[in-house]
């Protein structure tokens, strides 16, 4: 009877090491991997860049998040003379133009997204005129818009009320501005923050 006693408790522990009901260590390891895996299927980070800095903290978020990834394609290509903010360019003329709403070349259907992380450099304290574009184009009413933002010093606040005033019945969050070299904590924080 003991022996059959003892035999039991040995199949008992045998099963729980099989099954894994390990260690809070082993457990907690388990739920960041799979955080870090995760396909979010409900988010799509979506981005306009012009000289690529924002494209690549687009691609780390939606990486890091398990976002789909779409690209707000201008259908004139800013070229480097357009950027050109010291003289009277393309894109400051549009910045100073309250009418301005460069065409998008691309057709972007964000139906099936709930959570749209929207990219964009700053230009003139503000986000550049194809974004007001997106949100004439698109109907974002219900999604959980997060913004972000690259640029050369500038935050993103000033934008993210522009964009609020714009049209106040969108949910747009505080959001964040990313320096061209912002770490994988930064990424992390703000994915997680959100
Ligand atoms: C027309 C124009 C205006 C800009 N205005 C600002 C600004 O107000 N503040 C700032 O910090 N950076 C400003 N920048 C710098 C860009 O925000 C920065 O270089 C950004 O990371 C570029 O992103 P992209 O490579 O995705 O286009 C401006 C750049 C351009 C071309």
């Amino acid at each position: 009877m003991k022996k059959k006693i003892l035999l039991s408790l040995l199949a008992l522990v045998t099963l729980f090491t099989i099954t894994g009901c390990g260690t809070k260590e082993e457990s907690k390891n388990k739920s960041n991997s799979n955080k870090e895996a995760k396909k979010n299927s409900n988010s799509v980070v979506l981005y306009f860049s012009a000289t690529g800095t924002t494209k690549s903290i687009a691609e780390r978020i939606a990486s890091k998040s398990g976002s789909d990834i779409i690209e707000i394609i201008p259908k004139e290509k800013y070229k480097s003379e357009d950027l050109n903010y010291n003289s009277d360019c393309r894109a400051n003329r549009e910045q100073n133009d309250s009418k301005a709403r460069p065409e998008i070349e691309n057709s972007i259907d964000i139906s099936k997204y709930d959570t749209v992380y929207l990219g964009y450099p700053i230009w003139w304290g503000t986000n550049p005129k194809i974004i007001l574009t997106l949100l004439d184009t698109y109907d974002f009413t219900g999604k959980n818009i997060i913004p972000f933002c690259t640029s050369g010093s500038t935050g993103i606040s000033g934008s993210v009320s522009d964009l609020r005033n714009y049209n106040s019945n969108l949910n747009i969050k505080d959001g964040k501005r990313f320096s061209a070299d912002a770490s994988d904590d930064d990424i992390n924080e703000f994915i997680n923050n959100y």
